[in-house]
């Protein structure tokens, strides 16, 4: 049986470098990559294969950047949330934020919220945005919510209490760089993990069904023998 691609995540790196090479400012990589998001949402409704897409758009480190990068990333997620609404419910595609949007404006998180309430009936495709996410955050949130229980900890029990609670089966990173940037890594304890140099915007459907049918022959074994 070759394998399924039912869970898809995308670290969607390179924006910046993207822009640099065409004398650009960082942020219009970001635009750029936007665009790519929507491609590869609608091309992941299409294929009936792939349940789950979850892409790192905010980090809990991103903070770190020049707060005009911040504002404007923050900008363009909103923008991009109230655009995309009629596209998800055309395509049947349900969003749901992992992360913790806290810490946003009070503007963006009721956005969130209400594309998370429209989309709610919708059963095609999941598409989860990582947005302020990281991966030992999420843990560590998980783990005090679990703190006044009597019993012993079980892994289903963090498991449970995770933002995102399905095993991720195909972990892709554009830009060259080969880490996990605490994108997921409980969910990715087995995944397959696909490097390709590829800059964000630059990334193409192409791009994705190539790495799908790379991933399709890959012999998992979940630790144990054939
Ligand atoms: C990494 O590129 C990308 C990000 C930190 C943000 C990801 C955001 C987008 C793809 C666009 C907005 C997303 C949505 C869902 C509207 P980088 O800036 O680290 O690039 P660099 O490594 O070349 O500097």
């Amino acid at each position: 049986m070759m394998n399924q691609a039912n869970h898809i995540a995308i670290i969607m790196d390179g924006n910046g470098r993207w822009a640099k090479l065409q004398d650009k400012k960082r942020v219009k990589g970001h635009e750029a990559g936007a665009k790519v998001v929507k491609e590869i949402t609608k091309y992941c409704s299409n294929n009936k294969e792939i349940q789950r897409l979850t892409l790192y758009a905010f980090s809990t480190e991103n903070w770190k950047r020049p707060r005009l990068e911040v504002e404007f990333l923050m900008k363009l997620l909103e923008k991009y949330l109230k655009d995309e609404l009629p596209s998800y419910l055309e395509n049947n595609v349900k969003f749901e934020a992992i992360g913790d949007i806290r810490a946003f404006s009070k503007s963006l998180q009721k956005t969130i919220k209400n594309v998370e309430e429209k989309t709610a009936h919708c059963d095609g495709l999941i598409q989860s945005l990582a947005l302020n996410y990281g991966s030992q955050d999420e843990i560590l949130r998980a783990v005090n919510s679990l703190k006044e229980c009597d019993e012993n900890i079980t892994l289903e029990m963090i498991n449970n209490a995770l933002d995102c609670k399905r095993d991720v089966d195909l972990l892709i990173r554009t830009g060259g760089d080969k880490r996990l940037s605490n994108f997921l890594l409980w969910q990715s304890a087995y995944a397959e993990l696909f490097f390709i140099d590829t800059l964000w915007p630059d990334f193409t459907c192409k791009n994705l069904e190539k790495i799908i049918q790379k991933f399709k022959k890959v012999e998992r074994r979940f630790g144990g023998l054939k």
